[in-house]
């Protein structure tokens, strides 16, 4: 593959499939979207505990965190949120080629991006996951102090009051946090894993 840039790929032995062998996992996109406040970095967290403590190589991709390197440049706009998940979706492609089992937890708020970092990857790698509270929740148990600003005006562009989210339409895996606990949702999320097989120890 060449292009005007005359960048051409580079082809390497040790191809996707051999790390997969090695890891005994079908490496895969575990992508979490949802409201700020409604859990998705706290299942992340639970979801990679659980899958390192039976072996397996995961890893997380945290939106708070990715925000203060790879993409600390990109401010709450729709263009950089746009960006934002971008950069996120080729970060995940490159880390599922290495063979991981990798969870993102990114409000992600549009569904053209999220449809977009689906078509980066082969059917059946890239899970959705819906971390479905409702936004009252969210607002209630406000974990930064995030809401509060926003509805004072401190924080302009916030999801769910000044910036839309837009809910999958078909995910693979929903979780209501306002029902479900932490070890159900993860429960639920591995069962997928499960029956899928992702997970071959
Ligand atoms: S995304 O919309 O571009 O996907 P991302 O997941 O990276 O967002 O970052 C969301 C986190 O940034 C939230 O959990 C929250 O802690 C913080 N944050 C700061 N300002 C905003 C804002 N205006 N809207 C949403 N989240 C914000």
């Amino acid at each position: 593959m060449s292009d005007e840039r005359h960048v051409v790929w580079q082809h390497y032995d040790v191809t996707r499939h051999h790390r997969a062998e090695q890891k005994k996992q079908k490496p895969c996109v575990i992508w979490l979207t949802g409201l700020s406040g409604s859990g998705k970095s706290t299942v992340s967290g639970h979801l990679d505990s659980y899958l390192h403590s039976q072996g397996y190589h995961s890893y997380v991709l945290d939106g708070d965190n990715v925000r203060h390197g790879l993409n600390k440049d990109l401010s709450f706009s729709d263009k950089d949120r746009i960006e934002n998940i971008r950069r996120v979706g080729e970060a995940s492609k490159l880390m599922a080629d290495a063979g991981l089992i990798l969870i993102t937890a990114f409000i992600s708020p549009f569904r053209h991006d999220r449809q977009m970092v689906r078509s980066l990857f082969e059917p059946g790698e890239f899970i959705e996951v819906h971390i479905d509270a409702p936004l009252e929740v969210c607002e209630q148990r406000d974990p930064k102090g995030l809401y509060k600003k926003a509805r004072d005006g401190v924080i302009k562009d916030f999801t769910g009051i000044t910036s839309p989210y837009e809910a999958p339409e078909a995910p693979e895996i929903v979780v209501d946090t306002s029902k479900l606990s932490v070890d159900a949702a993860v429960e639920k999320i591995v069962a997928y894993l499960e029956k899928g097989g992702y997970l071959k120890r």
